[in-house]
């Protein structure tokens, strides 16, 4: 029963092998991926992107369930979503709701089924995106929803309106370059939505994770609320950490190459920002470290490439999203004192094991299966190489995924995963084979309910009195 092996036996067969010297840490929980999504055609499949995963050290991705406002139930959406994955999966995973149409139906009669027997205990809900976002009382209704089943709620949050009118305005006076996204999406925007997204599940105590942050103010905003012991959790992404809006520039032969790097947030100007970012990896801030897989390819079929219309560039209609399932555990291993001398290291291995898997599995619902090296769990593993030994430089042709390039191109990190252990099973070994799981080897997973790591439901609101909700709550 090899699917059984525990960690410790998988660990001490592996030490009369090759992992003398080694770090061990728990495989890697990827929480935020977009794969197969219908809403981005030219994305990763399941086949790639789960591949890529493994090559990387993931052995679990929560992947989006996205429904479409047309769609009056979720259950096709679910079973549509099975199907684009089922028997593909080279990792464990999940999914998680996109809601944009909530329908009392959905939200009265759906959810708990889909918690209760599918294992769905989390959606994510845009503040942007015209054909996604949803309106503060939409939000409210579900974040209610989510409260009573023990689900989490997780939000894009920028502004919506202030977006659509910078955007007028750029296109107005011909800024339409891919640079100009970057414009078009400001700081405030996120820490304006941040704020309000806080509020919105302050005023209904209930649980919420802001996705993908990228502003030193708008995180202040979070780590305001959980002085206040709300359960309020933040996510971000390598991108935030480590790459600059001057991606978005010209930079090569090819004036549109900075669509390569165009997602929402955007990157950031200025390496205070990066700073920023980074001080709330180590002072707690950030619950989970994701990497958001949202690629695009660049170059289509024919040379053909998205938001390049006649020949000219148009930064809103550049698909938003950037790969990176398969470089997020070793960029960010590298920060830690594994890798880099103590003044340097902007981490300790406890705070990278929290952020790349613990967290993500106590928060989704996986407590006590995944996330961790203990008896009992699942023996998911990343043996990393001996330190001084396994640096890498990030290249696009390394790489597994199905897209056509990687924004970290040419970054060098000191370790790379040298084998990825999934239920016992070797599914990646880097020194020969490379990716030596099977495809359909991953297990759809059914979730419990999540965890809250970050104060507590019942936290003290600062709008209101704890008293006035009973009258309506
Ligand atoms: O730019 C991004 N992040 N695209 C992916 C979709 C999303 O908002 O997560
Ligand atoms: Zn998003
Ligand atoms: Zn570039
Ligand atoms: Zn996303």
């Amino acid at each position: 029963m090899i699917e059984r092996m525990s960690a410790l036996e998988t660990i001490s067969i592996l030490a009369e092998r090759n992992a003398e010297g080694a770090y061990i840490t728990p495989g890697g929980i990827d929480s935020h991926v977009h794969l197969a999504q219908a809403n981005s055609p030219t994305g990763d499949g399941w086949e790639t992107g789960s591949r890529s995963a493994v090559a990387g050290g993931t052995t679990t991705v929560i992947a989006f369930a996205s429904q479409k406002r047309s769609d009056p139930s979720l259950y096709p959406v679910l079973e549509e979503y099975h199907g684009l994955s089922r028997n593909l999966s080279f990792c464990d995973y999940g999914f998680h709701f996109i809601l944009t149409n909530p329908t009392p139906e959905i939200l009265r009669e759906e959810l708990p089924v889909l918690a209760a027997k599918e294992g769905i205990t989390s959606v994510k809900l845009y503040m942007t995106y015209e054909p996604m976002q949803l309106s503060d009382r939409e939000l409210l209704s579900i974040m209610l929803a989510c409260r009573s089943l023990g689900m989490t709620t997780m939000i894009h949050a920028e502004n919506s309106d202030m977006i659509a009118l910078i955007i007028e305005g750029l296109e107005a006076h011909g800024n339409t370059a891919p640079y100009f996204h970057a414009i078009a999406r400001p700081r405030i925007a996120e820490d304006e939505a941040s704020y309000r997204a806080i509020s919105l599940a302050e005023l209904v105590d209930a649980p919420i994770l802001i996705v993908h942050m990228s502003s030193e103010t708008a995180m202040g905003h979070v780590r305001n609320a959980q002085t206040r012991l709300l359960p309020v959790h933040a996510e971000t992404c390598p991108q935030y950490l480590f790459l600059l809006s001057e991606h978005l520039k010209p930079h090569s032969h090819d004036d549109f190459e900075g669509a390569k790097h165009v997602c929402s947030p955007p990157l950031r100007h200025d390496v205070k920002d990066l700073e920023a970012l980074w001080q709330g990896i180590a002072n707690g801030t950030f619950t989970v470290f994701s990497s958001d897989h949202a690629p695009s390819k660049y170059d289509h079929s024919g040379g053909k490439k998205l938001g390049l219309v006649d020949g000219v560039a148009r930064f809103a209609k550049i698909p938003n999203g950037l790969p990176g399932i398969e470089t997020r555990m070793a960029l960010l291993f590298n920060q830690t004192e594994a890798c880099q001398p103590p003044d340097k290291a902007r981490l300790g291995l406890p705070k990278f094991v929290q952020l790349t898997a613990t967290n993500a599995a106590k928060l989704y619902g996986l407590g006590g299966r995944k996330g961790s090296i203990a008896p009992g769990y699942d023996a998911d593993l990343v043996i990393w190489h001996p330190a001084g030994k396994g640096e890498v430089n990030i290249s696009q042709g390394m790489l597994h995924h199905g897209v056509d390039y990687t924004p970290f191109e040419g970054m060098h990190v000191r370790n790379w995963p040298r084998y990825t252990i999934l239920r016992g099973e070797l599914v990646w070994n880097k020194d020969q084979g490379g990716v030596v799981g099977k495809m359909g080897y991953g297990q759809y997973l059914r979730r419990g309910k999540g965890e809250v790591i970050m104060g507590k439901i019942g936290g003290v609101p600062r709008g209101m009195q704890e008293h006035e909700r009973q009258y309506w709550l």
